[in-house]
């Protein structure tokens, strides 16, 4: 694991090498300050010499101008490293995200997704950075002031040696308590990413139902959730505070006490005990930064694992070794298709769906809600892949195809599409970047939305809000409808495309898609009978099963659902012209 993420180091990698050589000098300069002092000490002050307080005292001051010198630079370096570090692992994370397809992207959910990425990353910076500087600094400031202690006074360095364990054990426990709960503090952070995301994304919808009483209530839940993993976490690992207090506190009056006793025995010189007690401050201090780099590592150990998912998630649907690169025509068959969702495999969601469609043909798809319509339209592009069966385009199965040239040439507008903030230009620019402004303009008329984008007084320079806020309903679908024609493809799909548009203007759309595009396969789901009435055939979906193929006249001598869909609508009055 560690591997892959330090794969993303990648050029930023030699400021983490270069920070522990500067570290280690910084510590070779402050294990031999003690020293000196010591010697200032016994030769210095005890024998009243000046010249050599003086000589000690300048070697001492320019000794520590140099440590906070070489510390600015470490932390430079270490800092430049970690967050060079953190941009490339986010950028490998986004890139491997774009690739992703709709069943990699069922599996994370996006909330989740998005605190990997953000969360999840700037712990593993945070490790990354302290790991960088301290792990070269604390094992080398414990050897040498433990050489040092032992070259000089071996009964002292025993001492340290009894200490380290009962510091060891503690800090094992600790780590092995802290880490469960902090991953459940990441699972916590993606369920509130996940009601913030949804609360934003529907907040029209929740102030005109009066819910945000509710959706507080459920922020409310999550952030507690967070709040009291966090705490129970962070209360395990405060422990670690009076751990070290203790084994400090202990250690200098173990010090204290021998080295007194010594004193009087002329076992050891003052100056030689301030030097321990300065060895024992460095031991302890260097052990304490070595634990809390154990807990920083344990925190991001969580995060880690989420981000190398992400990292090693791979696209279930990838190009064939000799991919199609033209799609020759827009006809369609579909033979023996079944399919069902990942998250949900028990569930056969389409089964049996075998028909034909020959390019140039304007078909409807009807049905309930959930009765597999969009399912069955986005195994065409490849957003989904067919469980069994095959799905064939101009003679070949779409698996064969290059994924870039399928996509192109097979336009879907989805159900739930999304326009993006920019320029009108810009949004139309989704669909084909070389498209001219005549392009532009033709597939605007076709979708009848020149009736309002010739009233922006900025024409396709027009500002666009995210999501397309600042448009209608109606409005958004026919841009989208726009954009996916833009493409020039040799199949049309309109996922309920024109649910928000009134029925005379949804009526010209398709009737400049019939005369305009004329060789393209056009595939309509709609929920109106009237948007399909007149297509070359129209296909009735129940239950993810073909319940009936034909025209509308056919289908309203055979099929039993057209027949009732046709009669509610007629009575009940819903075709809103
Ligand atoms: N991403 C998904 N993961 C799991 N199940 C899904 C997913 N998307 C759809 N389903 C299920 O698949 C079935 C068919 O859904 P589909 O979206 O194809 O219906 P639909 O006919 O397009 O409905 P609508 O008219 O409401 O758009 C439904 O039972 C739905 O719950
Ligand atoms: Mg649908």
């Amino acid at each position: 694991m560690i591997k892959e993420l330090l794969k993303h180091a990648g050029e930023y990698m030699r400021y983490t090498i270069l920070t522990p050589f500067i570290v280690a000098l910084e510590v070779v300069i402050e294990t031999m300050i003690p020293y000196i002092t010591a010697s200032l000490v016994d030769q210095g002050v005890i024998a009243a010499d000046m010249g050599y307080i003086a000589i000690c005292g300048s070697i001492l001051v320019s000794m520590a101008i140099a440590g906070g010198t070489l510390g600015i630079f470490s932390g430079w370096s270490a800092s430049k490293g970690s967050t060079g570090f953190a941009k490339n692992l986010m950028d490998g994370m986004y890139s491997n995200i774009q690739d992703f397809s709709f069943s990699n992207i069922d599996k994370f959910s996006p909330s989740s997704l998005v605190t990997r990425l953000t969360t999840d990353v700037m712990n593993i910076r945070q490790s990354y950075q302290m790991v960088s500087r301290l792990s070269v600094r604390c094992p080398l400031q414990l050897v040498f002031a433990l050489a040092v202690t032992f070259s000089v006074n071996w009964k002292i360095g025993l001492i340290f040696l009894g200490i380290a364990p009962v510091l060891g054990v503690g800090l094992f426990f600790m780590i092995r308590f802290a880490y469960p709960v902090f991953m459940r503090v990441f699972k916590s952070y993606d369920k509130m990413n996940k009601v913030v995301r949804e609360n934003v994304k529907g907040v029209r919808v929740v102030k005109s139902f009066n819910s945000q009483g509710e959706e507080i209530e459920k922020f409310d839940d999550a952030s507690g959730d967070i709040y009291r993993n966090f705490s129970m976490g962070e209360r395990v690992l405060a422990l670690n505070g009076p751990l070290m207090q203790l084994c400090m506190n202990g250690t200098i009056l173990l010090i204290a006490w021998f080295g007194a006793n010594m004193i009087v025995s002329e076992e050891m010189t003052t100056g030689e005990l301030t030097m321990m007690i300065s060895y024992s401050m460095q031991i302890l201090t260097s052990l304490m930064m070595f634990s809390m780099v154990l807990v920083m590592i344990t925190m991001s150990r969580a995060s880690a694992e989420r981000v190398v998912e992400v990292l090693r998630e791979k696209t279930d649907i990838v190009n064939p070794e000799e991919p199609i690169y033209e799609v020759a025509n827009g006809d369609i068959e579909y033979k023996g298709v079944g399919f069902s969702y990942v998250a949900d495999p028990n569930k056969q969601c389409m089964s049996d769906i075998s028909f034909k469609i020959k390019s140039g043909e304007m078909v409807g798809v009807l049905g309930g809600t959930g009765s597999g319509k969009t399912t069955l339209v986005q195994l065409l592009p490849r957003l989904y892949d067919a469980t069994s069966g095959e799905v064939i385009i101009a003679g070949h199965n779409v698996r064969e195809y290059d994924i870039k040239t399928l996509r192109d040439n097979v336009s879907v507008v989805l159900q739930k599409n999304v326009l993006f903030s920019g320029t009108l230009r810009e949004n139309m620019k989704w669909g084909n970047n070389d498209v001219t402004d005549e392009e532009i303009d033709e597939a605007l008329r076709l979708s009848s939305s020149i009736d309002f984008t010739s009233t922006f007084k900025s024409g396709y320079d027009h500002h666009i809000e995210q999501g397309g806020s600042n448009l209608s309903g109606g409005q958004k679908q026919r841009l989208c409808i726009a954009r996916a024609m833009i493409k020039n493809p040799k199949i049309l799909i309109l996922d309920d495309s024109t649910s928000a548009v009134d029925t005379r203007t949804d009526r010209n759309i398709k009737q400049a898609l019939r005369t305009a595009k004329a060789d393209v396969t056009k595939i309509i789901i709609a929920q109106r009978i009237s948007s399909v009435i007149d297509a070359d055939k129209i296909i009735v979906l129940d239950n993810g099963h073909i319940n009936g193929i034909g025209t509308h006249e056919e289908l309203m001598k055979n099929n039993l659902i057209y027949q009732e869909v046709y009669e509610s609508q007629n009575k009940g009055g819903s075709d809103n012209e």
